[in-house]
């Protein structure tokens, strides 16, 4: 277990993302909910993980799966009640993990006490708390657009004023220059912290400090200003884990949030990795290959960007990414030892990894008929791109690579009617693959994508040079293998991976022919790796 009590506690830990609207039903509603959390408890145990991070479970009207929270205080009835997230926070503990809260600063839901107020005039004390400018119908203060497709300004006529929502209509955008927000907030989170929880992940925090006059959304003026206000005010005044959102990111601005000395927040989730295979001034729905040289070079760039003065955080996968084998790996013949690979390669890194449910099994991306799809974001796109006369199938096939209901399906967890998620009719369909990939299976199964996953978390805990370890690329140029270096004084690691459906020729370089291999995902073969295959080997102290 890990002594939460130090202030780096989170730098050896290893963090579970729960989509809880997929993770486990207890009432056969369809739709998962907290005491299905606190049932599968002893499953994350056995995977060994540190943290949950729970997508946002406060009440919420759902037009965004509760990004859209109508009340900051309290669990939205579909998940359960404020007793059941206060016995999810203390059974949690008692087995040694910690909950993170998903704060969802940057936005409300127009159903919000204070937007409701906001919208009834201008001289409404709330009417501050959101970002309002003027215009006459029909003719917008300007031509932002919002990130679910149409304009980000929406008429009120009672006030007179359009308001401002980077996201739907239904999320207006808070006001973080008006200081009685920022107080509300900050009371909202030292009252969660009472609660028990451990951390925080700050959706979209990087668009707090927008200037919608200056068309600027992401890394505003006042970002690093309101992010160390917020952490004086709040997080400082607890040994806490908190991760910012912040597709906006560079080294440089990463460095400064996750800063040693704790002034803003322990780290950032950044995407350059994730937006590689998108082409400058395209849509991400516009299907490009990986640049996989580009790809490892960029994880090199920010390793060693990072190193000793900040902290990276290591994903893969969350709830608005495609699966990560269907994308980056071989989810047909290769499945298996490819979900392995991508796990090996991203867990031998420094920074504080996260899983994301049903990662861990290796689950796919789905191909459902366009009226099974639920979320916004694909909907908006589908109706946009048929207006503009795209054929249904290159639409379909753009929403089977990367919508974000791919990742948002419910968690397999055996071979049993729904999977054992639901006895009911779940809220979005269960994967048809549910009989082969589940987690009862995986279980069993000691060669299994969870053992190779619940083997890395452990070799994490055992061996400092994962997590101190400094980070060298070898092969940098290479088209296929993925081959790094790690080091702490006398121990070391080498982390090989061979990224692809083809065997490529291959030896140990020196220091590493005898060394002892702590992970491998397919037998070995003598002067090649097999498809897929991947292995750390390491030297030093036994
Ligand atoms: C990022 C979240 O991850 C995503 O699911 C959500 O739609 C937007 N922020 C808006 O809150």
């Amino acid at each position: 277990m890990l002594d939460k009590t130090k202030k780096d506690w989170w730098k050896s830990a290893v963090v579970y993302q729960i989509y809880p609207k997929s993770f486990q039903d207890t009432t056969g509603s369809g739709v998962g909910d907290i005491p299905g959390i606190i049932r599968r408890l002893d499953y994350l145990q056995t995977l060994g993980i540190d943290v949950i991070w729970l997508s946002p479970v406060c009440a919420s009207p759902q037009v965004d799966n509760g990004y859209d929270i109508s009340d900051y205080r309290d669990i939205d009835p579909m998940f359960g009640t404020l007793a059941d997230m206060r016995r999810l926070i203390a059974e949690a503990k008692r087995r040694g993990i910690g909950i993170m809260m998903d704060l969802v600063l940057n936005h409300t839901s127009d159903r919000h006490p204070w937007f409701v107020q906001a919208r009834q005039g201008r001289e409404n004390p709330y009417h501050d708390y959101y970002v309002w400018r003027d215009g006459q119908p029909g003719r917008l203060p300007n031509g932002m657009q919002a990130v679910f497709g149409g304009p980000a300004w929406e008429w009120v006529p009672e006030v007179g004023q359009y308001y401002f929502h980077q996201f739907a209509p239904q999320q207006p955008d808070l006001n973080w220059e008006n200081p009685a927000v920022r107080r509300e907030i900050y009371d909202m989170i030292l009252w969660w912290m009472d609660q028990g929880v451990e951390g925080f992940q700050l959706d979209v925090i990087d668009q707090i400090a927008k200037d919608p006059d200056l068309e600027i959304t992401c890394n505003g003026p006042r970002l690093h200003e309101f992010l160390r206000e917020l952490s004086t005010e709040t997080f400082q005044k607890g040994c806490l884990v908190t991760v910012g959102e912040a597709w906006g990111a560079d080294i440089p601005r990463a460095r400064l949030c996750s800063a040693p000395d704790g002034s803003e927040l322990s780290m950032v989730f950044q995407f350059e990795q994730m937006v590689l295979d998108q082409q400058p001034g395209k849509e991400k729905w516009d299907l490009a290959p990986l640049p996989f040289v580009k790809m490892k070079q960029s994880f090199a760039r920010w390793q060693q960007g990072l190193h000793g003065c900040g902290w990276n955080s290591l994903f893969l996968n969350n709830h608005d990414l495609p699966r990560i084998v269907s994308r980056w790996g071989n989810d047909g013949a290769y499945r298996v030892r490819s979900a392995k690979l991508l796990a090996i390669m991203l867990h031998g890194m420094q920074g504080t990894p996260y899983i994301y449910q049903g990662e861990e099994l290796g689950m796919t991306n789905i191909r459902l008929p366009i009226e099974q799809y639920q979320d916004l974001e694909i909907r908006n796109f589908y109706q946009k791109r048929r207006a503009e006369g795209c054929p249904e199938e290159e639409i379909l096939r753009s929403i089977y690579a990367k919508g974000r209901d791919n990742a948002r399906t419910p968690m397999q967890w055996n071979a049993g009617p729904g999977a054992g998620f639901t006895t009911g009719t779940p809220w979005l369909p269960v994967n048809p693959n549910y009989r082969e990939i589940n987690a009862q299976a995986e279980m069993a199964d000691p060669d299994s994508v969870f053992a190779c996953y619940q083997k890395l978390i452990a070799l994490r805990k055992r061996y400092p040079v994962f997590v101190e370890g400094d980070f060298a690329l070898h092969e940098a140029e290479h088209p296929r293998l993925f081959v790094y270096e790690r080091s702490l004084g006398e121990e070391k690691l080498l982390v090989v991976c061979n990224f692809g459906d083809e065997a490529t020729p291959w030896k140990a370089p020196d220091p590493w022919k005898n060394a002892q291999v702590l992970i491998e995902n397919c037998p070995r073969q003598e002067g090649a790796l097999q498809p897929w295959e991947a292995r750390i080997l390491y030297c030093g102290k036994q």
